[in-house]
This record gives C-alpha cells, structure tokens and sequence, in this order.
C-alpha cells in the first residue's frame, strides 16, 4: 500500500495533521500509524485542559498568554513557536468545535475557563476532567469521516530515505510480525514523548518508550533539550494515576503529614515538584485535599479524578485527603524541528516527540493539548504543500532488511533473561537518578547502568516463538528504543551543568546564563561498559535480578 502521507502516531496532533490534509484535498491517501490501541494514546490522558484566548481579537490577553509560556520555559523557548501557538489558540477551539468537541460552558453559555498553574488569566478551556480523551475521540470520528486510513497494531521501526528526502516508513505489522514497507511522498511523526519510560514512575502509558525519537535519531536527525523532563506535581501516590492540575485549578490545596500548606498550588509545574519532592525527602506524606469543594463540583468539574481515587486508592475525595507524589508526566526535549521541519525533506514532526521551542526548559499545564493541535495542523498544511508535484522515491531496501534480520534474530535465538524485569529496573534506575533531582554523581550511575542494560538488551529473544501478535517481540523493540533515548537524557543532563526548569541538578542548583543555550546530541557512539565490568559483585548480582 502507497500513501501521500503516513502520519505516525494518533494522539491530537497526528489526528489534526491528518484531517486537515484529507479536508484540503480529498484525494490524497492518507493513512495514521499506530503501534496499539487508536484510542489510548497519550493525547487522551491529559485531562485538565487546553490553553487559548478565546477573542482572538485580544490582544492583550494573547500577549500574557505568550509571555507566560515564555517565563515558564526559563528561557529556552523559541518566541515564534510560541507566538504562532498563541495566536492560533483561539482559532483551534473553533476548529475542535467545529470537529465536534463539547467544552463545558459556563453560566452565560460561553466556554468556560479554569486556572491552570503559570498562567497570568484563567484561559484553560476543558470538558470536565477528561479534556484530551474528549478531543480524541472527536478527531478520531473526524478524521474516519474526511477519508483518513487507520492503520493499528503497526509498530514503525525506521524511516526509508534517499538523498535526505524521505520515502517511506518500514515497519512490523503485529498481527504476523511481518517487516513492511509503506512508501509515502511525506511522513509526519507525531508519536508523543518519553516518559513512559519512567515506568512505575509516570502518568504516560508503559508504551510511550519514545520510538520516533530513536527512529530520528537513527535516521540522522538531531535531539534537543533532552535533559528537559516534567514531573507532574500529582499523580496518585499508589499508581501514578494522573492527579489533573485540574484539581488545583478547581481550588485543591496541597498539605503535608502536619497539615500545612507549603507552596502556591499553581506555581509552575517544577517550582511545585520541587517543593512536594522536598517535604517527601524530610520524611513526610504529601496529600491533595479537595474536603472544602462541594461534592456537586467534584461530580461535575473532576468526575474522573472522584472515580480514580476511590478505585485505585479507595478514597473518597469529597470527604478524604487523597496522597499524591510527582511522577514524569511530559518530555520538553524530543527531534530537532524549525516549528514542524526537520532537516529531512518530507519529513515533519509535531507534538511530544517534536523540540519546536514552545515550551523550553518547563511547560504550561494546558500548552500540551494546544501545541499538539496548532502544530498537528501546521504539519497537515506543510506536508500537503510539500507533496504537491511530488515523485515516490525509490525504498532503501537495506534497511528493510536490517529491520526483518534484527526480527528473525530476535525469534530465532533462546534466552533465559527477561525482558521485563529490564525495563522495570530502567524506570526506576531513571527515576531514582535522572529524577526531580540530578548529580553528576547519580547520572554517572545511571549512565554505567545504562551501558550495561544497551550490551545485554542485544541478547534479548522472545521465549514465545509464535508470530502472531508477539508482545515480547514488541518489549524488545520498544526496550531497544528507550535505552538509546534514556542515553540521550543522561548525556544531556550531564552537560547541562546548572539548574533550569524542570532540570534541577543537585550539584549546580543555581541558573547559569551561560548555560542559556540548548543541548543538542547527534549521535549515540558505542560506549565501553567500564564500570560494570569492574564491579563484577554488583554485575553479577544484578544478571541473577534479569535472568528471573
Ligand atoms: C493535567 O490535567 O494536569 C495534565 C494536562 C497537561 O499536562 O497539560
């Protein structure tokens, strides 16, 4: 199958990138890749809302909005990103209006806006507490209705090129494991973040391992700002469920084991980090305490949250103080772009996975859903423009080959170490030393470890040799692709030496505006497993862990 555009990934913004092609020309083929479940993308869990103007012809208050996003990025945005997103805004919550999208309204019937931290105005537009899902689902039935193509289950291992111009996307059809080629005159990746990664540790889904960061990276692309992870200052204590700033924007306060509030609960996302992760170091628990709203407010503003807490962690947040601890919850860092172009021809990026400069050093609750939507769009109407009077390029077969080589490998060979305890033990090892806090000292760990778990993971193979729908072929596979992006976060947070944003090193805990630059890694060389070798008690102690 041929396709004028394959977007990778179905959250917000390949969903816009999509419809706004077909919407523009119908006959264009069109086609959104996704490796899982259509409707459990990342996009779908970022409840709280979406930031816009909503009078686009107030200019005032466009003007904060950008100023806000600019001083939460710490000085690290790029200002036309952020101009262009700002000024779009409004023009967006039309658009998903006119997609079908229902926000909630407020007494007078117009959209209604809740406080979302960092922000100088209320500008958070939402539906309840499950804004992303009810923007998916919207453009889900949208992009079936122009002629969009789904095609799920389908995990993209490369891009093909020829002469820095894309021309195509190989990947693993999951229903047989079969290696695919679709050759396309553009592709766009859209494929979300890394925070996944921190598995145990974060609001994202396992599976958001950040596959079209490493696909870029191993086709040549550059990552930017990797250092750059937010800790979401509230996700569920137990389960990392997602506690939405929405409850804080709805009044919530933040409380200790004593009681007292320690921080303004709608600072920016890093400031509360921070201060919640520092009251947890001194030794006490800290909650999120709803008890002062009426249980009519919690039914109607926060119905996700009440249902979560009491199924997850058996509490009754109308009348009980629910725990929280911050978890990894959005990637700043991801594939070098100029708003939606790389330096790839054909080939856009928007959303997560992109680095367009909107959100610096530390985002804006509420900028997520927004920058997916106003750069989804932008990388439609580019990739459109790009294909016009476009030619199919001839395939690089090599590298299908190398795709269905490093498949059979992984199916032919037995092993006894197991996957899943690797990346278990990643997350973690990610959490507990490339965390809320960094040191040269724990990311020097983090970084031996790492080596380590990159030589062993070659050796990976499924036990279950079966071709049908394998998920231990598709852990290895992602597992390859986190560890060469945790290798781009622990390079990059070493050479950030200074605090900023959402990246606070322990050792340098002050800004350095010398250090007002990005960090951009091109390559990921073979490294020398020393310290692990050296050590040989803890090496093999931690063999014993994987094998098990
Ligand atoms: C939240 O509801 O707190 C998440 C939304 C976002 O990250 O913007």
């Amino acid at each position: 199958m041929i396709y004028d555009v394959i977007i990778v990934g179905g959250g917000v913004a390949g969903l816009m990138a999509a419809i706004e092609i077909k919407k523009e020309s119908p006959v264009k083929k069109v086609a959104v890749i996704t490796k899982g479940n259509l409707f459990k993308s990342n996009s779908s869990l970022a409840s709280g809302g979406i930031n816009a103007v909503l009078d686009q012809t107030n200019t005032q208050g466009i003007n904060k909005h950008i100023q806000d996003t600019l001083k939460g990025a710490y000085g690290l945005a790029e200002k036309k990103s952020v101009e262009y997103m700002c000024q779009r805004a409004g023009g967006i919550i039309q658009k998903l209006t006119s997609y079908g999208v229902v926000f909630d309204k407020d007494e007078e019937g117009n959209i209604a806006q809740r406080s979302f931290g960092g922000g100088s105005e209320q500008r958070t537009c939402f539906v309840g507490d499950k804004t992303g899902s009810a923007i998916t689902a919207a453009l889900i039935k949208k992009a079936k209705t122009v002629g969009v193509e789904y095609l799920v289950n389908n995990f993209v291992m490369n891009i093909t090129q020829l002469d820095k111009r894309v021309s195509g996307i190989v990947c693993l059809r999951r229903f047989d494991s079969s290696v695919m080629v679709y050759p396309a005159k553009a592709v766009i990746l859209a494929g979300g973040g890394y925070s996944g990664i921190y598995r145990g540790f974060s609001t994202n889904a396992a599976d958001y391992t950040g596959d079209c960061l490493a696909i870029a990276l191993r086709a040549g692309l550059s990552l930017k700002d990797m250092e750059f992870v937010q800790f979401h200052p509230t996700g569920l204590a137990k389960t990392s469920y997602l506690v939405s700033e929405a409850a804080r924007g709805e009044g919530g306060y933040l409380v200790n084991s004593d009681g007292d509030r320690f921080v303004d609960e709608l600072d920016t996302r890093d400031v509360v980090a921070q201060a919640i992760s520092e009251q947890i170091n001194n030794g006490k628990k800290v909650y999120i305490d709803l008890r002062h709203l009426s249980s009519e407010h919690i039914e109607t503003k926060l119905p996700s949250l009440y249902k979560a807490a009491f199924m997850q962690a058996g509490v009754d947040i109308s009348k009980e103080l629910l725990q929280i601890k911050p978890v990894a919850h959005y990637t700043m860092g991801g594939i070098e772009a100029s708003m939606t172009t790389t330096d790839i021809k054909g080939l856009f990026v928007c959303g997560e996975c992109g680095a367009n400069g909107v959100h610096g050093a530390n985002r804006l609750g509420g900028n997520s859903l927004l920058e997916g939507a106003v750069f989804g769009e932008l990388a439609g109407q580019k990739a459109l423009k790009f294909i016009d009077s476009k030619e199919y390029l001839p395939i690089d077969y090599n590298i299908v080959v190398k795709d269905q080589r490093w498949v059979d490998h992984i199916f032919d060979q037995e092993t006894t170490k197991n996957f899943n305890a690797m990346r278990i033990s990643l997350g973690k090892t990610l959490f507990e030393h490339v965390g809320i806090s960094r040191t040269q000292k724990s990311l020097q760990i983090a970084s031996d470890y790492l080596r380590y778990l990159r030589r062993e993971s070659s050796t990976l193979h499924t036990m279950d040799k079966s071709r049908n729908n394998n998920v231990e072929l598709i852990a290895i596979l992602e597992l390859r692709n986190a560890l060469e992006v945790s290798e781009a976060i622990v390079l990059s947070a070493m050479k950030r030496q200074e605090s900023r944003g959402a990246h606070f090193r322990g050792d340098f805990p002050k800004q350095n505006e010398a250090m007002k630059k990005h960090i951009v890694l091109k390559e990921l060389k073979p490294q020398l497993f020393k310290v692990w070798e050296e050590d040989t008690g803890l090496l093999s102690k931690l063999r014993r862990f994987l094998s098990h």
